[in-house]
C-alpha cells in the first residue's frame, strides 16, 4: 500500500530553552508538523522538565499541533492541566497508572486525540482492551528520560507487529516512533510502518557544524534537517 510520507515532530527538549517561543516559530517555518514536548517528573523518569504553565506559554508561538508527551506518574491527575494548557494529543505510559482505559477515555472527554507510549520494554499486549480508544501508539526506541540516546533496534519489530495488527483490524492510529531519530533510524522506522518520526537532536543540536545566527540561517538549518528525516534530501 503506497504511504503518504511521515510527518515530523520536533522535540522541543533539544531546543534552546532560553529561547523557546523563537524555536517554535523557526521549526513552524521549517515544516514541522507537529511540536513534541516531552514533560518529565523527575520520578517516573529521572529528568524534570516542562510543565503545563509553559506549554500555555508556549501555544501563543506554535503554529503546529502540540503532542503531548507525559512521562509523569501518577498521570491522571494532570490530564486537565495540559488539556487546558493546549494540548492536542496526550500521550500516556500504560505504567503511569491503575487504569489506562479509564485515563484515555478521559483524554478524549477533554477533547484531546489520547496516545499511548510503549517504553522498549513493555509488552504489545499493554494494548489489548484499549485499541478502540487510541488514536496513537508512540512506540520508544529509547528509554525515556534523555534526549540524545542511541537508537535501540528491537522497536523496528515492535513497529511492524503494530502496524500488521492496527491495519488488519482497519484502525485509523498513528504509530510514532521517539527517540534516536536520525535520517538513517528514520527510514528504517517509516519502512517498518511509523508514520510521525519524533527528532530532538537530529532537529535541533548544532553539530554539523552549520551554524548561522539569524533566525533565517535557523530556519534553513532546520528545513533541512527535518527534509533529511522525510527522506526528501
Ligand atoms: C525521551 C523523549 C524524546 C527525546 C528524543 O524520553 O521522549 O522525545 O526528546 O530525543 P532525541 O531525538 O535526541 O533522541
Ligand atoms: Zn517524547
Amino acid at each position: 500500500m503506497q504511504r503518504s510520507p511521515p510527518r515530523i515532530a520536533p522535540s522541543i527538549l533539544a531546543a534552546d530553552f532560553a529561547e523557546l517561543g523563537a524555536e517554535l516559530h523557526a521549526i513552524t517555518a521549517a515544516g514541522a508538523d507537529e511540536i513534541h514536548i516531552d514533560v518529565m517528573d523527575g520520578h517516573f523518569v529521572p529528568n524534570l522538565t516542562i510543565g503545563a504553565g509553559v506549554v500555555t506559554a508556549l501555544k501563543r508561538h506554535g503554529g503546529r499541533p502540540f503532542d503531548v508527551h507525559l512521562m509523569v506518574a501518577p498521570v491522571d491527575l494532570h490530564l486537565g492541566d495540559f488539556a487546558a494548557a493546549g494540548a492536542d494529543t496526550l500521550t500516556v505510559h500504560p505504567e503511569a497508572g491503575p487504569h489506562l482505559h479509564r485515563s484515555l477515555q478521559r483524554i478524549r472527554a477533554l477533547g484531546c486525540r489520547a496516545g499511548v507510549a510503549l517504553n522498549p520494554g513493555t509488552p504489545l499486549c499493554a494494548l489489548d482492551g484499549v485499541l478502540d480508544i487510541v488514536d496513537r501508539v508512540l512506540v520508544m526506541s529509547v528509554n525515556p528520560g534523555f534526549g540524545g540516546q542511541t537508537f535501540i533496534a528491537s522497536a523496528l519489530a515492535r513497529i511492524a507487529a503494530l502496524r500488521q495488527r492496527i491495519d488488519a483490524a482497519g484502525l485509523a492510529i498513528d504509530i510514532e516512533v521517539d527517540g534516536g531519530i536520525n535520517p538513517t533510524t528514520a527510514a528504517q522506522a517509516v519502512a517498518a510502518g511509523a508514520d510521525v518520526l519524533v527528532a530532538g537532536s537530529a532537529v535541533f543540536r548544532d553539530d554539523d557544524g552549520d551554524k548561522g545566527t539569524g533566525d533565517d540561517d535557523r530556519t534553513a538549518r532546520y528545513a533541512a534537517r527535518i527534509a533529511a528525516l522525510r527522506g526528501g534530501s
